[in-house]
């Protein structure tokens, strides 16, 4: 009682001044709201020599890191056999941790469950696609629909619960590693297939229900009973699943990472002090994230990123494939932010990692630059992965902040001992904002870019890659952006994007009015409104849900082939597209609405492209294409941001820029040289007026 009390006061004492839609529970009462952010960085004890640990631990302390990480693949070490636990180590490392002045983050073991359990019980291994079963001798094989593996994950979270949850060394915790089944985001096997009949039995009730939500009568799908239905498994079909049918699936199989975790953090709440936070560190992996399923479970979400890994598409120039992507740290930053209103990185890249197609070095100076962008999105934390390069096992290649002697600083080391220095200097000039900060809001619905995903009906147009170039254009207007999911307030929100959401129902629909009406400008891009939250077109006209809103009717779509562009004309200017193109068709009668673009050939020259609608205080802009490059959906981002009296810096591409508190920090993510243009009077705290690739600029005004 004394502690739901506590977590009530705190809950109410702990709102961030950063994110005025979204009510914190306990997430800021961890972190010291004058101090802006705290270093830390992972280490396994288990893997040096009992002998190292202090050295290595006094080390990274005397480096100026302030929290270390332990323990998320230790399970076979910390319960060597059923039942009997081995805590000594840890107890040694953490008495060490904290004689040299680091807190630390336990983690809990779930990735890598030890040889013993799996010998035992074979069923909680994943099987792919192919029915192949994963077996011991990596990480991440078990099922979470299994209930045998969550059982002994239970058993083992209680006990590290028991012996440290109350430990005022242990600043809080993480749940397993990523959760994600990284490549393979699905589960075939026994427990996971029963799991989704039973899901599917919940969601429908009846069976006759589930055929005609699902379309059954098409193709002879029809089912009798639930126990028919096979988890849909483009492997084992002619043509491609049920297009119903795989959504289920997928959002079944975020569900399940939703109650494997959410397991976790209860078994972890009913002992651990409120002092100590949970969280997880998520992996970016549009489209199957989905960290908001266990909002209510954790304090606050984290995130890992791994800014040069070849597998992101990088353009930025010559030097692109060693700085990374500015834009994916950003996005995967503000989208973990957006879940419960604070964050931290729990891993962010030292140096060359070792499970790229390619490994490059990162730019001298880019390891500095990614942990001082992380710093001005506002992140509490950043904690970089890892202290020393592994000298044997899966990561021999990947760099840490020592080289692999354990005591050279690495290039990147070097980096971090900068940075820090830096960081711990300007926090002696750094004041926090108390006034709420205005953002643009992105509508984030994943069942809607799912649905895409899975049938992008042109090939050449993806859901994912429009939502990061929109998210990309936002920030070349120096804008600060938070995902939502329900519709804010326009004076904190004034503009709201909604990025091809396919998947509508009414009551979303009236939302986006209300919001409107209120005196918002809301964006809404090509595709939105199509279907039925079950993805069923509407049985209207095309687009009809939204015609209101738009003030115009979306007669269809069209797609060219990628080797021919047409045209769309606004302003006297031309802009090119290719991948979609949807021809709006005004009424006679609609005085508020605006032509903005129209199409300047195919059979359909002259009808309208884009336009504005005016509706009680506000202001829809409908966009109809997906332009070659992307300017065209930037000046009428431009026109909707000036509309709605934001103030814009207009960045070239690749140079990000975000004010956090008193400070506008500027980082350089292009090939070339950039000169910040400065208001008068402002004074830089760090670096130059003119930024090299790789650098980063402080300025106060
Ligand atoms: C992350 C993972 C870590 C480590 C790291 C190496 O994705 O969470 O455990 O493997 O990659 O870069």
């Amino acid at each position: 009682m004394k502690k739901l009390l506590t977590l009530l006061l705190l809950s109410i004492f702990s709102c961030s001044t950063e994110s005025p839609l979204l009510q914190k529970k306990l997430s800021t009462s961890f972190f010291n709201e004058a101090n802006p952010i705290t270093l830390g960085c992972y280490y396994y004890p288990e893997q040096w020599p009992e002998e190292e640990w202090n050295r290595d631990l006094k080390n990274l302390s005397s480096m100026g890191f302030e929290f270390t990480h332990f323990g998320e693949f230790a399970w076979a070490l910390l319960e060597p056999e059923e039942g009997k636990f081995n805590f000594e180590w840890l107890d040694k490392a953490i008495d060490l941790a904290a004689k040299n002045k680091l807190k630390v983050i336990l983690c809990t073991p779930s990735a890598a469950p030890p040889v013993w359990l799996v010998q035992k019980y074979p069923e909680i291994l994943m099987q792919n696609d192919d029915g192949k079963t994963m077996q011991h001798g990596s990480r991440q094989q078990g099922s979470w629909s299994s209930k045998i593996y969550r059982k002994y994950i239970q058993k083992i979270v209680t006990e590290l619960a028991k012996r440290y949850g109350n430990d005022q060394r242990v600043w809080g915790w993480q749940l397993d590693n990523e959760p994600s089944h990284y490549g393979f985001p699905y589960d075939y096997n026994a427990a996971s297939q029963d799991a989704f009949v039973q899901w599917l039995m919940n969601k429908y009730q009846n069976i006759d229900s589930l055929n005609l939500r699902w379309g059954n009568n098409f193709w002879s799908q029809r089912y009798s009973d639930f126990p028919e239905i096979r988890i849909p498994n483009a492997k084992e079909l002619v043509q491609p699943a049920n297009p119903h049918a795989l959504l289920d699936f997928q959002e079944f199989t975020n569900q399940q990472r939703g109650v494997f975790l959410r397991e976790q953090a209860s078994a972890l709440r009913q002992i651990i002090s409120s002092q100590q936070f949970i969280t997880s560190n998520y992996m970016m992996q549009m489209p199957h994230s989905d960290p908001w399923v266990n909002k209510n479970d954790l304090d606050f979400a984290s995130y890992t990123n791994y800014p040069v890994n070849s597998y992101s598409e990088v353009d930025n120039g010559d030097l692109g494939f060693r700085l990374g992507s500015g834009r994916d740290l950003a996005l995967t930053h503000d989208f973990h932010q957006s879940v419960n209103g604070v964050t931290g990185i729990m891993e962010l890249q030292p140096g060359q990692v070792n499970w790229g197609h390619y490994n490059a070095q990162p730019q001298p100076g880019a390891v500095r630059m990614w942990a001082w962008h992380t710093f001005a999105l506002g992140a509490k934390f950043i904690c970089t992965y890892r202290y020393r390069q592994p000298l044997s096992g899966n990561e021999q290649y990947h760099q840490g902040i020592m080289q692999t002697d354990g005591v050279t600083l690495s290039r990147g080391g070097s980096e971090y001992a900068q940075a820090i220095k830096e960081m711990n200097d300007i926090k002696k000039v750094f004041k926090a904002d108390s006034s709420p900060q205005q953002k643009v809001a992105i509508w984030w619905d994943q069942r809607s870019m799912l649905d895409m995903y899975n049938f992008p009906h042109n090939r050449n147009w993806s859901a994912v890659s429009e939502l990061y170039r929109y998210y990309e254009s936002i920030k070349s207007f120096a804008l600060p952006v938070e995902f939502i999911n329900a519709a804010p307030d326009p004076k904190h929100y004034p503009v709201l994007l909604i990025p091809s959401i396919q998947l509508v129902d009414d009551a979303m629909i009236a939302q986006w009015k209300k919001y409107v009406e209120a005196g918002g400008t809301l964006i809404i891009t090509p595709r939105s409104g199509q279907k039925n939250r079950d993805g069923h077109l509407w049985k209207m006209k095309n687009q009809e849900k939204i015609k209101e809103l738009v003030g115009a009717s979306i007669l269809f779509n069209d797609h060219l082939p990628a080797s021919k562009k047409a045209q769309v004309t606004m302003n006297n200017k031309t802009y090119e597209w290719n991948s979609w193109g949807e021809i709006v068709n005004l009424q006679n009668d609609s005085a508020s609405v605006k032509i903005m673009a129209t199409y300047s050939d195919q059979f359909y020259q002259g009808k309208a492209a884009c336009v504005s609608n005016s509706i009680g205080k506000g202001k829809v802009f409908y966009i109809g294409i997906s332009s070659t490059t992307g300017d065209f959906e930037k000046e009428i981002l431009k026109e909707a941001f000036l509309h709605s009296k934001l103030e814009i810096t207009e960045l070239p591409k690749y140079i990000y820029q975000e004010k956090r508190g008193n400070l506008t920090i500027t980082v350089n993510y292009s090939s070339e040289e950039f000169e910040l243009k400065i208001p008068e009077g402002s004074k830089i705290v760090l670096g130059e007026k003119v930024l090299k690739p790789g650098e980063v600029t402080v300025w106060m005004e």
